[in-house]
């Protein structure tokens, strides 16, 4: 696969985004286990590599850093998945991610990009409110919690009006 340019990071940065392979699973394993309270299991990722699904990677040099995962139905797209390693947060990673996996989107001709995320990742939701996502509903008790069960909330990017 190519890398556009476009999702090569800001001048001086090595950040860059490609397409997420079946080799890159353990690193992409150890990220999600340390950015997660319920980490997917290495089957749940398995399962994902689909002819209707898109799973991309963010690299700093050859370090993988962060991935997003996301699911083609129809002509809507499904965030399944955006997480970045602890110690690369804060840079930028998962704007850049998002940006590249929307732009994917509309070039396949998605209608609209869907995303569920827990009420409290404050850090998730404002990402997604300074991208352009709208709140559209809440799904209650939808994610299992240490205290309980937690809701979410469903926000769309809309890429055709
Ligand atoms: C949420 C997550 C993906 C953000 O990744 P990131 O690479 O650190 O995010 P970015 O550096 O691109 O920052 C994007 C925006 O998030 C917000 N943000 C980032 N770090 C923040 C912090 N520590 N406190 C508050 N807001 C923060 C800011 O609005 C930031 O934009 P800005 O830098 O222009 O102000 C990352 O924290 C993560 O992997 N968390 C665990 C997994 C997760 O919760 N995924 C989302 C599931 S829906």
């Amino acid at each position: 696969m190519s890398e556009p340019d476009t999702y090569r990071a800001v001048m001086g940065s090595d950040l860059f985004i490609r397409e997420l392979l079946p080799g890159d699973l353990p690193q992409v394993l150890e990220i999600e286990r340390q950015g997660y309270s319920h980490p997917w299991a290495e089957t749940v990722f398995r399962d994902c590599f689909r002819e209707n699904y898109r799973l991309w990677a963010a690299w700093r040099g050859d370090v993988l850093v962060g991935y997003a995962v996301v699911a083609y139905m129809f002509d809507e797209a499904h965030l399944l998945n955006l997480c970045i390693h602890p110690d690369s947060r804060g840079q930028g990673t998962a704007r850049l991610l998002l940006r590249h996996m929307l732009a994917e989107a509309s070039r396949e001709q998605m209608w609209q990009v869907i995303l569920e995320v827990r009420t409290s990742n404050a850090v998730a939701n404002g990402l997604y409110a300074s991208e352009g996502f709208e709140e559209i509903g809440r799904r209650p008790d939808y994610y299992p919690g240490a205290s309980g069960r937690e809701d979410a909330c469903v926000m769309v990017f809309r890429l055709r009006h």
